[in-house]
């Protein structure tokens, strides 16, 4: 609907089907003064059709009740069901308000009375324009609301998803906070759990950064003697024993650096008042406050030392025992040579002969060399005897392995034991005390030896040659031995049990069950490892490991 259109000009579609009032309608608008156009329609049904086929064409619909067909009202139902965008007025005649009123309920725009004489005509032309404008107020205001109500909808739907959304994010980050809280709930559980574990630890633990001391528990404080107060903070060289600072110092280095570094090592510490103490120390490389640091565990073993020691001794004394057989076999052949110089000399005097000046010097000088050698054994022994040296240092494998031989080689092979030394030259060394892996290679030998010579191991009537064969290696950074004899093997069962103090199948006399426990004891303290692969009846073979390190 167009106002412009309906101020210039109201057209109206006029259903009235009594000749007489509708003269009178349009008789009224010629004297008014407003500009018309009136369509008439007599039918209902045509006034249908034509308002359907294009209800731009009018502006108002003007409707008698009393129509043929069907009530002016039943029109205006009709017009108001196919929904139609004009204006609706109902004339009815008077006395009918309840018509009227019906009218209006039903949707009607307005309805004038027919009062014939009453100047309703007059009206006509001032009242219909009013009704257009006001249905286009209405249908305009309607529109408004709709979009009002559309835009509020959107609006609505706006708020509710962004409600939704802040919904959303208000559960997630009340989610998102409960889960910190639990974490941070288990996070002082387990600071909690961890600093009472360390607190409660009969190991001594520490973190050294930097060089200092920046943690200390109970334990480490009361095995070097100082308030923990004094030892945070402390320069962490000062708990150690002058000789030991220089290698453990170049450890740390090693180990800050990344590079391989023993992490597990024994060593003297220093206490507060100069006593020094014996500890073994286990150290991780570890972040503290985003710096690297240190992670230190230690066990205060100067007690356990000491006593291993002993022990260390007296199976040393009956390793000692062992060798006393082979010393002498050893002793004979100089003993032997001097004894024919010495006769050689004797039978001249008492022939009265003079020895000629080179014979003399060649002779004594051959009774010189045997007597050397006779020295050598009798100072080996000795040394052999004394205490291992406490700081272990860079040792060539082989030297060890070979002052072994020199020493049961002879005893070996009056048991028709064949000995193969396969020893790599040029190793890199280990570090360890001579003395002690000595003693290991020597239980190793002599347990060889016992089950080569073993009844059981000649069951079988083979008379296949005995053999030891001893080989040395290097393999992924380390230094390894291999002890391999051709006796009756250990099976599976024993292989773990062997290694256990006091565990013999030798008859009581012959074996202490320490050997293998004390050579464990021995290899470890160099970090170094000790296994055993046998099949039985193929025989036994030890392989030992220690870590290389640098020469020079
Ligand atoms: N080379 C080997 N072949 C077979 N059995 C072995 C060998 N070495 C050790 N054993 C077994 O391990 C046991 C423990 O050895 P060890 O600890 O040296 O104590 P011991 O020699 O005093 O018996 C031996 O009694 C023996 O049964
Ligand atoms: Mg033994």
């Amino acid at each position: 609907m167009n106002p412009t259109e309906t101020s210039s000009r109201l057209r109206i579609l006029l259903i009235e089907d009594d000749e007489h009032d509708s003269l009178a309608f349009h008789r009224a608008f010629e004297k008014g003064s407003v500009a018309y156009e009136i369509t008439d329609c007599i039918l209902a049904e045509d006034a249908l059709l034509q308002v359907l086929a294009d209800a731009s064409l009018f502006d108002v619909v003007v409707i008698d009740h009393q129509l043929p067909g069907m009530s002016g009202l039943d029109l205006c139902k009709e017009f108001l069901r196919k929904k139609t965008p004009l204006p609706l007025v109902l004339l009815t005649g008077r006395g009918s308000q309840e018509l009227a009123i019906e009218a209006l309920k039903a949707g009607v725009d307005d309805y004038i009375v027919k009062e014939h004489g009453q100047g309703y005509l007059e009206l006509l032309p001032v009242v219909l324009p009013e009704i257009v404008r006001k249905h286009g107020d209405r249908v305009a205001r309607e529109r408004a609301e709709r979009a009002l109500r559309k835009a509020y909808d959107e609006l609505e739907q706006r708020v509710q998803e962004r409600t939704a959304e802040v919904a959303r994010t208000t559960e997630q980050l009340k989610r998102e906070l409960t889960e910190r809280k639990r974490a941070q709930e288990a996070l002082r559980e387990s600071e909690e759990k961890y600093s009472t574990v360390a607190e409660s630890s009969l190991t001594g633990i520490y973190i050294d950064q930097n060089g200092k001391i920046v943690f200390a528990n109970k334990t480490f404080a009361e095995i070097y003697g100082y308030s923990r107060p004094e030892l945070v903070g402390m320069e962490s060289w000062k708990l150690v024993h002058p000789d030991d600072r220089a290698w453990i110092d170049e450890m740390r280095t090693k180990r800050l650096k990344g590079e391989e570094a023993a992490s597990e090592y024994q060593a003297r510490g220093l206490t507060k008042d100069g006593k020094t103490i014996w500890i073994v120390r286990r150290n991780t490389r570890i972040d503290y406050g985003g710096k690297p640091a240190i992670l230190g565990n230690i066990v205060d073993i100067t007690e356990s030392r000491a006593k291993e020691a002993q022990l260390i001794q007296a199976s040393k004394m009956s390793t000692l025992g062992e060798m006393a057989t082979g010393v002498a076999h050893e002793l004979n052949q100089p003993l032997s040579s001097i004894q024919i110089g010495a006769d050689f000399f004797r039978n001249m005097a008492k022939q009265g002969r003079q020895i000629p000046h080179e014979e003399l010097a060649y002779v004594s000088e051959q009774m010189t060399q045997q007597v050397a050698r006779a020295v050598k054994i009798i100072n080996h022994m000795r040394e052999f005897g004394r205490k291992a040296e406490i700081q272990p240092e860079k040792v060539d494998i082989n030297q060890p392995l070979r002052a072994v031989f020199a020493l049961l080689g002879e005893q070996l092979r009056v048991r028709g034991i064949k000995v193969k030394l396969n020893l790599e030259d040029d190793l890199p060394p280990v570090l360890a005390d001579s003395n002690r892996l000595e003693q290991v290679f020597i239980d190793l030998v002599v347990n060889a030896r016992d089950a080569m010579g073993d009844e059981r191991a000649r069951l079988d009537g083979e008379t296949t040659e005995n053999t030891l064969t001893v080989t040395t290696f290097q393999e992924h950074g380390k230094v390894a031995v291999t002890i391999a004899d051709t006796g009756p093997g250990v099976s599976d069962g024993l292989k773990e049990k062997i290694f256990e103090p006091f565990f013999t199948t030798k008859e009581v006399g012959k074996g202490t069950g320490l050997g293998l426990s004390i050579s464990y004891g021995i290899i470890n303290d160099y970090g170094g490892t000790i296994e055993v692969a046998s099949e039985v009846e193929k025989g036994a073979s030890f392989k030992i490991t220690f870590p290389a390190c640098d020469k020079g």
